[in-house]
C-alpha cells in the first residue's frame, strides 16, 4: 500500500466531483435529443429499466474496482484489472486482461476528448455570443458555420477551456479538482433551476396553440404503440444513453473512486452519484430544451410541417435535435425572447460549459494519473504533456471533415466493450463473492441480495443490446485513413503503456506465474 496517495478531503467534495463527472453535455443535449428522436414517452420506459438493471449495478462495479485499485496505489485500469483478474487466473493470463483494459481505457479517453473538448469550447464561445447578442438578427445556422470555419476563434475558446482544465488538474485531486467542482456543481444546479422556473411561467409565448406543456406531455406520456413498433431501436437508444450519461465504461469512475480510503463507503455513494445525475437528466435536462422547443415551435418549425399537426412538428424537432439543434435552433428561441434572451442564452451555454468541464476534468485526471503513477512524471509536468496530446488529437476534428463522426462511431462501441470488461473482470474473475464483500466494506447501506443476481446475469444481458447495436453502424461506417490511423495509434500507445506499467510493478509474481 502506498502512503502518499492523494485522497478526497470531504465527502461532499467527493460526491460533487462524481456528480460533475457524470453530469455532462449528455444530460442537457444528448438526453433531450434521444427522447425527441425515440417517440418521447416511448423512450422513458426502457430508459428506466436500463437505469435500474444496468446503470446502477455497473456504477457499483466501477466504484468497487476503483477503490480496490487505489488501495494498491493505482488509479488506472491496467494494473487495477490485472490485480482483480489475478484472483482467478495465473499472473500471466491476468496480465493480458490488464493490458487490454488499459489499452481500451487510454484510447477511449484520448479519442473522446479529441472532440468532447471542442464541444465544450463551442459552449464557451456561445456563452459569449449570447451575452453580446452576436447572433441576434442573423440566420443562426449561417452564424454557426461561420464560427466553425473561423479556426482561430475555435482554437481560442478551446484554449481557454483546456488551459483552465489543466490548471485545475495540475493542482491535484483534493486541492484542485475538489475545490473547482465544489463551486461549479452547485452553480450548475442553480442555473438549471432558474431557467426552469422561467420556462414554467412561459406558457404560450408565440401562439396559443403551442405551449411548454406540449413538451412535458410529449416526454411524460408513455407511448406504448411507438415502443411496440420500434422496440429494438428505442431499447438501443435508452441503454446507450444510460451508459453515456453515467460515464460508465470510461474508466473515470474507477479513477475518482481510487482516491477513496480503503474503508470509505461505495454503496451509498454510488447511488448518490446516480441520483444526482438522473435528477440533472430527467428533471432538469428534460425540462429545458424540449419544452422550449415546443413553446417556440411556430418560430423554428417550417410552416408546412406545422400544418401537419403537433406530432409531425415534434418529430421534425426531434430530427433537428442534437448538436446542431443546440447551437442553431435554440439560439433562435433566445432571439425570440427579446432582451432577456441574451441572459437566458448565456445561462444555457454557461450551464453546458460547466457540465462539460466537470466531466472533462475527470478524463484529464485519468491521463495525468497514468503519467504520474505508471511513469513517475510529476503532476505539474504531466498536466502539460497531456495538454499537448489533446492539442494534437483535437486538430483533425477541425481540419478533416467527417473525422469526428467516424471516431465517435468507434468510441460508442468501445465504451460498451469496456463496460463488458468491467463485469467480466471486476465481478466474474475477481469472483462474485469478493465483489459483494467489497461492495459492503464500510458501506452505509445494505444492498438487497437480488442485486447480486442483477449484476451477474441481467446487466451483462442488457449490455449486449448496445454492444450489438453499436457494432452494426461501426461495420457500415467507412473509416478514412486519418481516423483509422488515430484509432490504431491510440491502441498501440495504450497497450504499450499498460504493458510496461503492470510489468514493472509486478515483475516478480509474473515471473513465478503461480496462483496467488
Ligand atoms: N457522462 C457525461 C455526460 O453525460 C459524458 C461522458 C461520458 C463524459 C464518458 C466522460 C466520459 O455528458
Ligand atoms: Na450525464
Amino acid at each position: 500500500m502506498e502512503a502518499q496517495r492523494d485522497q478526497w478531503a470531504t465527502k461532499l467534495g467527493l460526491i460533487l466531483a462524481m456528480a460533475g463527472n457524470a453530469v455532462g453535455l449528455g444530460n442537457f443535449v444528448r438526453f433531450p435529443t434521444q427522447v425527441a428522436q425515440n417517440g418521447g414517452g416511448a423512450f422513458m420506459v426502457p430508459y428506466f429499466i436500463a437505469l435500474f438493471f444496468l446503470g446502477i449495478p455497473v456504477m457499483w462495479v466501477e466504484w468497487v474496482a476503483g477503490r480496490y485499485g487505489g488501495k494498491y496505489g493505482h488509479g488506472t485500469l491496467g494494473p487495477t484489472y490485472y490485480l482483480m483478474a489475478r484472483e482467478s487466473l495465473k499472473p500471466r493470463s491476468a496480465f493480458w486482461f490488464g493490458v487490454i483494459s488499459g489499452m481500451l481505457a487510454f484510447s477511449l479517453t484520448v479519442l473522446l476528448n479529441s472532440y468532447y473538448l471542442h464541444l465544450i469550447g463551442w459552449s464557451a464561445a456561445y456563452t459569449y455570443f449570447s451575452a453580446a447578442g452576436s447572433y441576434f438578427g442573423q440566420p443562426t445556422g449561417e452564424f454557426f458555420s461561420n464560427y466553425l470555419s473561423n479556426h482561430g476563434q475555435v482554437m481560442l475558446f478551446w484554449g481557454i477551456t483546456v488551459i483552465l482544465l489543466a490548471i485545475a488538474v495540475g493542482q491535484g485531486v483534493s486541492k484542485g479538482i475538489e475545490r473547482w467542482v465544489k463551486v461549479m456543481m452547485p452553480l450548475l444546479y442553480v442555473f438549471a433551476i432558474l431557467m426552469i422556473i422561467y420556462i414554467f411561467t412561459l406558457g404560450s409565448p408565440v401562439d396559443p396553440n403551442w405551449s411548454t406543456i406540449d413538451g412535458f406531455r410529449f416526454i411524460w406520456t408513455p407511448n406504448w404503440s411507438y415502443l411496440g413498433d420500434h422496440l429494438w431501436q428505442v431499447m438501443l437508444a435508452a441503454t446507450g444513453q444510460i451508459f453515456f450519461t453515467l460515464s460508465l465504461g470510461m474508466s473515470i469512475i474507477q479513477n475518482y473512486a481510487s482516491y477513496l480510503g480503503p474503508k470509505d463507503d461505495v454503496a451509498l455513494s454510488g447511488i448518490a452519484t446516480v441520483s444526482l445525475n438522473e435528477f440533472a437528466e430527467v428533471v432538469l435536462g428534460g425540462s429545458i430544451a424540449i419544452p422550449l422547443a415546443t413553446a417556440y415551435a411556430p418560430k423554428i418549425v417550417p410552416p408546412d410541417v406545422l400544418q401537419q399537426g403537433k406530432t409531425a412538428a415534434l418529430e421534425w424537432i426531434g430530427q433537428k435535435f442534437g448538436l446542431g439543434f443546440s447551437y442553431t435552433s435554440l439560439p433562435n428561441v433566445f432571439v425570440s425572447m427579446g432582451d432577456i434572451g441574451r441572459l437566458f442564452g448565456a445561462l444555457w451555454f454557461l450551464l453546458l460549459w460547466f457540465a462539460g468541464f466537470t466531466s472533462a476534468i475527470a478524463m484529464y485526471n485519468y491521463l495525468v494519473a497514468m503519467l504520474e503513477e505508471d511513469m513517475h512524471i510529476k503532476r505539474s509536468v504531466g498536466t502539460w504533456v497531456i495538454f499537448l496530446v489533446y492539442l494534437i488529437a483535437g486538430l483533425p476534428v477541425i481540419y478533416i471533415d467527417g473525422y469526428m463522426d467516424q471516431v465517435d462511431a468507434w468510441v460508442s462501441f468501445q465504451l460498451t466493450l469496456l463496460a463488458f470488461f468491467d463485469i467480466i473482470i471486476a465481478v466474474y474473475l475477481f469472483k462474485p463473492d469478493n465483489f459483494w464483500r467489497e461492495l459492503h466494506e464500510g458501506a452505509w447501506i445494505k444492498v438487497p441480495e437480488f442485486y447480486k443476481w442483477v449484476t451477474l446475469y441481467i446487466a451483462p444481458l442488457l449490455l449486449l443490446i448496445p454492444m450489438i447495436g453499436y457494432f452494426k453502424p461501426l461495420v457500415q461506417t467507412t473509416l478514412e485513413w486519418p481516423a483509422r490511423l488515430a484509432i490504431i495509434l491510440m491502441w498501440i500507445l495504450g497497450a504499450i503503456e499498460s504493458y510496461y506499467a503492470i510489468k514493472k510493478k509486478y515483475k516478480e509474481e509474473l515471473d513465478k506465474n503461480e496462483v496467488i
